[in-house]
């Protein structure tokens, strides 16, 4: 944290009077976190937030809005055949006032403060944040909420009894992301939402939004809009397990898509809670939807559907012809004026060459370009789109196969079937951002015996809390080559995954974990930090009724 002299001084006077202890747990773990045995009572009816500056006064409102509880007290029966607790507890409703005298919380900027970093004192005079940005004061009010849902009611019920403390903290990557597959299956604009909320509570700041697939084209694209009209529905779905021919199909059509108003508004409502949206334009695989909205888009031009099973799709799009890269190019123009994003994700994972290898357009680009294997025509592609994006002042991340078919050192790697891509990436001096499926694919079963274990069917593997939180993101690599690691991200793809209670169930408690290995500096031992899990988010998860998974804090590791 960037301190000037005075600040240093005022914070070292403060040890002085505190001590280290652990009543309250904040999750990602903070940089320093210092409480006192003073107790400070704060109203239990109401809480008023002062603003210190015009621009933060947006941010008190949003925050005030994001704390109301919006569950009734009580169990929820999940489709899942789990119970969720929805606490009685209740917090104070937050108002924002024009005074700072009488406020209870006071938020102001600290420009000595890192961007996203802020200070956090509970004391006799209340509750003050100050942060380096508006951000930095965002991520400092997501502590106060979990500090708010520990506080202890007074026996009259009528204060709330916090221990005075003081804490510094800011983030050590700055990409600290989830990605959500809405393609596989669809969640509506109000369950994106209730998504970006749960991001909000974790401290990430990216919401990686996956829209295009074989199995559904999401987002409407005005120039090509049966994109939406036919490559948003599947005729119907495989049932059970991918693979298995017994379950068959369930005769349903099945879609969604989201209009540019709603990209518009979830972007906007993401950027009330200072996350970054970054979509994800697939290519050149997982283009079927495309592919069947306009077959010239691939190399055999007809007889394409819409997936209605997983996997990897034979069909890409076709490299060899003009027609393809005008296609991508116009798409990728709206892109770029729904999403402010600095960065687009261009996908660039499991797209066969099959095709290419007898498609009379492919091999003639090869002889032009005089490339030598097909492989090398997705590196022709992702290079061209780049170059594009660049003149539009947009950057590429793609999923760590743009590292087979040559990739420029502009390009961010998405480091996926492990690290390794990752290592191999910092290696050579492209960034990076860690998404490894065996640390962060929250598809992943959380036990090691799911069936045993009431797991809902999932698409395999084993990712309990533990292991996510034993994530070392610069396994392998040196001081140099360590600073090309952005940050980490976890993954929801949703396959098996139908609906938004099931999406909760498999992110939390999971995303602690991703909060904690992206956020905060230095690591404690698991079970240290799963007992302040426990006293911080699992409260925060049963006050807003969101849906977590029981198995971490019945003792799976
Ligand atoms: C991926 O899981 N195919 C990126
Ligand atoms: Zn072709």
């Amino acid at each position: 944290m960037k301190l000037t002299g005075k600040i240093l001084l005022s914070a070292m006077a403060l040890a002085a009077t505190f001590t280290q202890m652990s009543a309250i747990s904040i999750v990602p773990k903070p940089s320093r976190m210092m409480e006192n045995r003073s107790i400070v009572h704060l109203p239990s009816d109401r809480l008023k937030v002062h603003a210190s500056e015009k621009g933060l006064k947006q941010t008190a409102f949003v925050w005030a809005e994001s704390m109301k509880k919006t569950c009734n007290p009580g169990t929820v029966q999940l489709e899942t055949g789990f119970t969720q607790i929805v606490s009685d507890v209740r917090l104070p409703e937050i108002t924002v006032t024009g005074k700072a005298k009488g406020a209870d919380i006071r938020l102001s900027i600290d420009s000595s403060l890192s961007e996203e970093g802020y200070t956090l004192e509970i004391s006799q005079q209340g509750v003050a944040i100050k942060g380096g940005s508006v951000t930095g004061v965002w991520w400092g009010l997501q502590s106060l909420t979990q500090i708010l849902v520990q506080a202890a009611p007074t026996s009259d019920g009528r204060c709330m009894a916090v221990s005075g403390l003081y804490i510094e903290d800011q983030p050590h990557f700055a990409y600290r992301s989830a990605m959500l597959d809405c393609c596989r299956h669809f969640f509506s604009v109000d369950e994106v939402k209730k998504y970006i909320d749960i991001i909000a509570l974790h401290k990430l700041n990216t919401l990686h939004w996956h829209l295009t697939e074989d199995q559904g084209w999401r987002i409407e694209i005005k120039k090509y809009p049966l994109l939406t009209e036919i490559g948003s529905v599947r005729p119907e779905t495989k049932i059970g397990l991918y693979g298995d021919k017994s379950t068959g199909y369930d005769g349903t059509p099945y879609g969604g898509y989201y209009t540019q108003d709603q990209v518009r508004e979830i972007v906007r409502y993401a950027a009330e809670r200072q996350i970054t949206v970054i979509p994800e334009i697939e290519m050149p695989g997982h283009a079927v939807a495309a592919l069947a909205s306009y077959p010239w888009l691939g190399c055999t031009g007809k007889d394409y559907t819409v997936r209605t099973d997983w996997g990897i799709s034979k069909d890409v799009f076709c490299i060899g012809r003009e027609s393809t890269f005008e296609f991508l190019e116009n798409v990728l123009d709206e892109v770029c004026e729904l999403f402010p994003s600095e960065y687009i994700h261009i996908g660039g994972d499991e797209a066969p060459s099959v095709r290419w290898t007898t498609c009379p357009d492919c091999q003639k680009r090869m002889k032009e370009e005089g490339l030598t294997a097909e492989r090398e025509l997705q590196g022709y592609l992702l290079k061209r789109i780049e170059s594009y994006l660049n003149a539009k002042g947009k950057k590429i991340i793609g999923w760590d196969e743009i590292l087979e078919g040559g990739v420029t050192r502009t390009a961010t790697v998405m480091s996926w079937r492990g690290p390794q891509g990752g290592i191999t990436a910092a290696k050579q001096g492209n960034n990076v951002i860690m998404s490894p499926n065996n640390y962060f694919y929250l598809d992943y079963y959380q036990t090691a015996a799911p069936k045993e274990n009431g797991e809902p069917l999932g698409i395999g593997g084993y990712v309990p809390l533990s292991k996510c939180y034993s994530f070392d993101p610069y396994d392998q690599l040196d001081e140099e080559t360590r600073q090309h690691i952005k940050g980490i991200q976890a993954n929801t793809w949703t396959e098996y995954i139908k609906t938004f209670d099931h999406v909760q169930f498999m992110d939390l408690p999971r995303f602690a974990a991703l909060s904690e290995v992206s956020w905060s500096e230095s690591k404690d031992s698991y079970d240290e930090f799963l007992s302040r899990v426990t006293a911080s988010m699992k409260p925060l998860y049963e006050y807003f009724g969101f849906i977590y998974a029981p198995y971490a804090f019945n003792g799976v590791r």
